[in-house]
C-alpha cells in the first residue's frame, strides 16, 4: 500500500511534509520517483502527465489537490473504476467569496479605472442595490460567493445545471433558464466546473444576451472563455470590462493582449489557493476510508466531470 504525490511543476514538499506530520510511517512516493508502481493505490494529484495513471495497476483513488478536478477528468485514459475526490474546504470558500466581493466592489466603484486614469474626474457609479450579480455555477464555491454578496446588499441570482435552493438567490437552470438569467445580469461571475459542456461557454452569443455594459468576472477556468469574443464585445461596448483570474495558458504569456487592455484586470490565479496543511486531514481521512472499504467523502463523477 503506497501513496503517490504527483504534481509536476508544483512544489511537492509541502504535501509530503503535511502528510508525514499526520502519519510519519506512511509509505510515500513522489512522481517521477516511483520504485514499485504496483504498490501505488492512492494518488494525490495536480495536473498529472496524461495517461500516467495506467502505469499504476492497483490505483484505486485519485485525490485532487484542489477544488477543481478538470485536470483529472480531462484525461481520457483515466480507468473507469478509479474513484476521484476533490477538496471542499471552508477556507477555500472564504477566500473565493472575499476575492469575488473585492472584484465586484472594484468594478462597482470604478477603483481600477480611477487608479489608471490619474485624473480628478469622478466617474459615475451604480448603487450596490442596483447591480444584479449573476453567478454561473452554484456548487460549494458558488453558493459561498452568493451568500457573501447577499450579505453585502447585492441582488444575486444563479444559473446551474440543476435548480438550487439558496435563500435570497433566484435560481435558474437549463437552456431556457440561461436566457432569462442573462437578461437581468449586470455583473456575471463564472464559477462553473470545466466540462465539455461548459468549455467556451463565455462567448459572444452569451455576452450579447447580457444588458449593455455588463461586466465579466472569471474565477473558474480559462477554458470557459472565448478570448477574442471578450475583446470584441468590450471594443463594441457591449461589455464594460472584465476581471480575469484564470487563463488558458498560465502564466499568461507576456505578449497576450489582455495585459495591456485598459478594461481588463488580471490576477495570477489567486482567488482561492489550497493550503496543504489545511486540507491534508480530509485527504488522509479518505485514504483511511479506502483502506477500510468505507465510502469516500467529496467524490465526483468522472462522466459528469464534477
Ligand atoms: C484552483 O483553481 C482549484 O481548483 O483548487
Amino acid at each position: 500500500m503506497s501513496v503517490l504525490i504527483i504534481c509536476p511543476g508544483k512544489d511537492a514538499k509541502k504535501w509530503v511534509e503535511a502528510l508525514k506530520d499526520l502519519e510519519p510511517r506512511i509509505n510515500l512516493s513522489v512522481y517521477p520517483e516511483v520504485q514499485e508502481p504496483e504498490n501505488i493505490n492512492y494518488a494525490i494529484s495536480w495536473k498529472h502527465p496524461r495517461g500516467i495513471f495506467k502505469k499504476y495497476p492497483n490505483l484505486r483513488v485519485i485525490a485532487s489537490m484542489g477544488a477543481g478536478v478538470d485536470h483529472i477528468t480531462s484525461d481520457p485514459e483515466i480507468p473507469e473504476n478509479i474513484s476521484i475526490t476533490r477538496i471542499i474546504d471552508e477556507q477555500l470558500c472564504k477566500d473565493m467569496s472575499s476575492f469575488v466581493l473585492s472584484l465586484v466592489m472594484n468594478k462597482v466603484r470604478n477603483i481600477s479605472l480611477h487608479h489608471s486614469a490619474r485624473s480628478w474626474e469622478p466617474l459615475m457609479y451604480n448603487q450596490v442595490e442596483e447591480e444584479q450579480i449573476g453567478i454561473m455555477g452554484l456548487g460549494t464555491l458558488g453558493e459561498a460567493v452568493a451568500i457573501k454578496l447577499l450579505a453585502n446588499d447585492f441582488k444575486v441570482s444563479g444559473w446551474s445545471k440543476s435548480k438550487k435552493h439558496i435563500e435570497g438567490v433566484q435560481s435558474y437552470n437549463g437552456e431556457r433558464g440561461l436566457s432569462e438569467f442573462l437578461k437581468r445580469t449586470t455583473l456575471l461571475v463564472c464559477l462553473l466546473p470545466l466540462t465539455s459542456e461548459t468549455e467556451n461557454i463565455l462567448n459572444k452569443e452569451l455576452f450579447e444576451q447580457l444588458p449593455k455594459g455588463a461586466y465579466i468576472i472569471n474565477v473558474a477556468r480559462g477554458e470557459h472563455l472565448v478570448e477574442h469574443d471578450l475583446l470584441e464585445m468590450i471594443d463594441k461596448k457591449q461589455l464594460s470590462g472584465a476581471s480575469l483570474d484564470v487563463f488558458r495558458n498560465e502564466p499568461l504569456p507576456q505578449e497576450h493582449p489582455f495585459w495591456k487592455h485598459p478594461r481588463i484586470n488580471i490576477t495570477p490565479h489567486i482567488a482561492s489557493v489550497t493550503d496543504p496543511k489545511k486540507v491534508i486531514g480530509q485527504i488522509f481521512e479518505n485514504y483511511k476510508r479506502m483502506l477500510e472499504n468505507l465510502p469516500l467523502k467529496n467524490l465526483i463523477e468522472l462522466r459528469k466531470g464534477y
